[in-house]
């Protein structure tokens, strides 16, 4: 028995919403190919040059596949082929992507015997292994597909929201920013006043999204309390901010915890323009970059 999937790239944060808000894009996408084996042992093989560990209990996909095992008793194994587009460490969901893609192959192989809240908890394990830390805002996207709100990741409750008809420009900055560094910066405080404003920035992208109100949704693409600290790990954000803005972006901001920046656009030309503003600004700090022109998916 085997089966192939595609899993999506996801955009986790969606700029105020830490940890709870995130969207899954149509691309980059990773390919992966489950197989249930006979014996009961877990095989990993990428067929990409990342140099991820394949050795089960290092490798994200990996280790929600042992916790399946477990949990069902298996007698039988799996192998999993990867073929990653979604570069490690990019902000794009990567980790989640192979811990998502391991949850939704083996409950498909297993007969669909998982919820979508089981598969969330199965995939988990992935990311706490991937950053150290249980966090849902990309593995829920990558599942449900559209825009997710993690009302609470224990005990797990995901909302579902809708999918505005927005395009999404990335660009990702070859630099390396490690998911624990960028969470390890922020301030474990946050004053009154920011929290009042982030949670109306919230709300309102909630609202915003839920109506189809495109305006509310640009007006609310606003973080007082994590931009201003990671944004100083990402060279040249404000630049590609400002640009982005200037040429017609709704809004935006770092995808995830970084390094790639993301920016929502009615139009497909703004969204392309966007994109060829963003590689001309790393262009001229000779910093490589790769930008992708998507949609929600
Ligand atoms: N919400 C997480 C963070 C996403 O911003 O740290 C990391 O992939």
């Amino acid at each position: 028995k085997k089966i192939k999937i595609k899993v999506p790239a996801t955009v986790a944060n969606l700029v105020c919403g830490f940890d709870i808000l995130g969207m899954a894009i149509h691309e980059p996408y990773d390919e992966m190919e489950l197989k249930l084996l006979d014996t009961p042992e877990i095989i990993i093989k990428h067929e990409d040059h990342f140099g991820l560990p394949e050795d089960p209990s290092q490798n994200v996909a990996g280790v929600v596949l042992q916790n399946i095992q477990k949990h069902f008793q298996l007698t039988q194994g799996f192998e999993v082929t990867i073929r990653k587009h979604i570069k490690p460490g990019s902000g794009l969901g990567s980790s989640a992507a192979s811990a998502a893609g391991a949850a939704f192959g083996a409950n498909a192989l297993l007969g669909n015997s998982l919820s979508d809240e089981e598969m969330i908890h199965f995939a988990m394990f992935g990311e706490e292994l991937a950053s150290g830390v249980r966090h849902a805002d990309n593995i829920a996207p990558c599942i449900y597909g559209g825009i997710t709100l993690v009302k609470s990741s224990s005990p797990i409750d995901i909302i579902p929201l809708s999918t505005p008809d927005l395009f999404v420009v990335a660009v990702h900055p070859q630099v390396e920013v490690k998911t624990s560094d960028a969470r390890q910066i922020l301030k474990k405080n946050v004053l009154l006043k920011d929290a009042v404003e982030q949670w109306g920035n919230i709300a309102g992208l909630v609202v915003g999204i839920l109506k189809n109100d495109i305006p509310l949704i640009g007006r609310s693409l606003n973080d007082v309390i994590i931009e201003p600290i990671r944004s100083i790990l990402i060279p040249k954000f404000d630049e590609v901010k400002m640009k982005s803005l200037e040429a017609g972006a709704l809004g935006g901001g770092i995808s995830g915890s970084g390094p790639s920046i993301f920016m929502l656009a009615e139009k497909k030309e703004t969204a392309e323009h966007i994109a060829r503003l963003m590689k001309s600004v790393y262009d001229e700090i000779e910093i490589e970059s790769f930008v992708y022109v998507s949609k929600i998916n």
